[in-house]
C-alpha cells in the first residue's frame, strides 16, 4: 500500500520562504565567528538529530470500515480549477473522499456555479466572510473542519485553495496520506521575526511560537483539537493581525497602528496551537504543497516575497517534474533538512502545487498528470 518511494532525483534548491533567507547571513558571522571545534560538534549534533528516525506514535483509535480524505476547500467565490479536480475525482470510489467548500457566504455550488458535480451542494452553510490575512480565515479553516469532523469516516484532512492542484492521481495521494500516522504542517521557529506580539504572553509563551505554511494535512486528532480549541485563537484574534496600509486620513495615528505587530495569522495559528499541545511530536514538520516563491521581489517594494502564479508557459512537463522530484527541504533558521518520509518510506515532498492558473492546470491536465484524460473533451467545450 505504500507509496513508491521516489527515484532519487538531482540535487533540488530547497523550498525558501521570506524569512528563511533572511535569517542565513546572521548565522554565517556567527558560524564563522565560532571556533573550529563548536562548529564540528554543531554539525555533528545536527546529522544526529535531523538523521535519526523519529519514535513511532500511537495511532488514534481504529475507525472501522474504509477512511477517507476530506479535501477541504477555502476559496474565495467558485472553483476555478474544478476542471482539474473533476479529472483527480473520476472513477474513484466515493467511500474514499470527501469535500467540503468553504466560499463567501449565500455562493451555493451547483450546475450554474461549477463544472464538476463533485462539488455540488459542497458548500458548508454557516461560512463567514473571509478577509485575507485575518483571523477570519483560519476561523473559515475551523469551519470547515468541523463539518467535516461531523463524518467519522473522515481520517485525514487537507487545506487547499482555488489556485491549488494535484501532482498525482487520487490513488497515490490517498496511500501517501493513509500510510502516515502523522499530520503533514509545516512549522519552525523564527526567532528574528517580528510577528510574536509579548502580550500573547503568558497564554501563549514566546517559546512555543510557531510559523509555517497555512496549507496542511492532519489527521483526525489534531483536527479535533483545531476545532476544540477556543484560547490559542482568542489570543490569534486579539492579538495577531495584518499591519493596516497607510492611510493618509488618520495622519499621526498612522504612526501608532504601523508600530504594530504585522502578524499574519494563517502562517502561525495551526502550528502555534500544536506546539502548545504538545504534538509536535506527531508531524512531519513540512507541507505537502509546493509553492514558488518570487525572488525578485526586491526589498524596495517592502512586500517581501511573493508565491508565483504559474501560467500555461510555466507549467511544462520539465517544470512539473523537478517539482515531483523534490525530496527534501531545507530550513534555514533551524539547520533543519527535512527528508520528506511517509511511514518511514522515503517518498517526493509534495502532492499539491500552488497557484496555478486555468491556463497552467489545462496544461498539468494535458499531460495526464492527474488521470488519463481526454483534454479534447475539454477543449471542445470551453468554460
Ligand atoms: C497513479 O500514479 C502512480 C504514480 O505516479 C502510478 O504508479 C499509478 O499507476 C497510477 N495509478 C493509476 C490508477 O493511474
Ligand atoms: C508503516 O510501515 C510499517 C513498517 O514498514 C508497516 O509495517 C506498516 O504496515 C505501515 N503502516 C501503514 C498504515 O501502512
Ligand atoms: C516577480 O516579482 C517581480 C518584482 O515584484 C515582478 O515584476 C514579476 O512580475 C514577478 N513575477 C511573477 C512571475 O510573478
Amino acid at each position: 500500500m505504500a507509496p513508491a518511494p521516489a527515484p532519487a532525483p538531482a540535487p533540488t534548491p530547497p523550498l525558501r520562504g521570506p524569512k528563511r533567507r533572511h535569517a542565513i547571513s546572521k548565522r554565517m558571522v556567527i558560524l564563522f565567528s565560532a571556533s573550529v571545534s563548536c562548529v564540528v560538534v554543531l554539525l555533528l549534533s545536527s546529522l544526529f538529530i535531523f538523521h535519526s528516525p523519529k519514535p513511532p506514535i500511537s495511532v488514534s483509535p481504529l475507525f472501522h470500515g474504509t477512511p477517507k480524505i476530506a479535501f477541504l476547500f477555502l476559496v474565495r467565490r467558485n472553483l476555478p480549477l474544478d476542471f482539474l479536480w473533476d479529472a483527480f475525482f473520476q472513477n474513484v470510489d466515493v467511500s474514499r473522499f470527501s469535500i467540503y467548500v468553504h466560499s463567501s457566504p449565500g455562493i451555493v455550488l451547483d450546475e450554474s456555479t461549477t463544472r464538476s458535480y463533485f462539488f455540488y451542494g459542497r458548500q458548508i452553510t454557516n461560512s463567514i466572510q473571509v478577509l485575507w490575512g485575518e483571523s477570519s480565515m483560519i476561523q473559515a479553516e475551523r469551519l470547515l473542519l468541523a463539518a467535516a469532523l461531523e463524518d467519522p469516516a473522515n481520517q485525514r484532512f487537507v487545506l487547499l485553495s482555488d489556485s491549488c492542484v494535484p501532482l498525482y492521481n487520487f490513488s497515490y495521494v490517498y496511500n501517501y496520506v493513509m500510510v502516515s500516522p502523522r499530520s503533514f504542517v509545516d512549522s519552525f521557529l523564527d526567532a528574528k521575526e517580528g510577528r510574536y506580539n509579548p502580550k500573547m504572553s503568558p497564554k501563549i509563551p514566546r517559546e512555543k511560537w510557531r510559523k509555517g505554511s497555512q496549507w496542511i494535512m492532519v489527521v483526525r486528532k489534531h483536527a479535533e483539537v483545531i476545532v476544540d480549541d477556543d484560547v490559542i485563537f482568542s489570543v490569534f484574534k486579539k492579538y495577531c493581525k495584518r499591519r493596516p496600509p497607510i492611510d493618509t486620513s488618520k495622519g499621526k495615528l498612522n504612526l501608532k497602528l504601523q508600530k504594530q505587530h504585522n502578524c499574519i495569522p494563517d502562517e502561525h495559528y495551526v502550528q502555534t496551537l500544536l506546539a502548545m499541545h504538545d504534538l509536535e511530536g506527531e508531524l512531519e514538520r513540512r507541507t505537502l504543497t509546493y509553492t514558488l516563491w518570487n525572488q525578485s521581489a526586491t526589498k524596495m517594494e517592502n512586500k517581501g516575497w511573493h508565491p508565483m502564479t504559474f501560467s500555461y508557459s510555466t507549467a511544462g512537463p520539465q517544470r512539473i517534474k523537478e517539482i515531483k522530484g523534490i525530496n527534501h527541504v531545507y530550513y534555514e533558521t533551524e539547520y533543519r533538512t527535512e527528508w520528506c518520509l511517509t511511514n518511514s518510506t522515503s517518498v517526493p515532498c509534495f502532492l499539491f502545487a500552488r497557484k496555478f492558473s486555468k491556463g497552467a492546470a489545462m496544461r498539468l491536465l494535458s499531460q495526464e498528470v492527474v488521470n488519463d484524460f481526454d483534454v479534447s473533451a475539454l477543449l471542445a467545450t470551453p468554460p
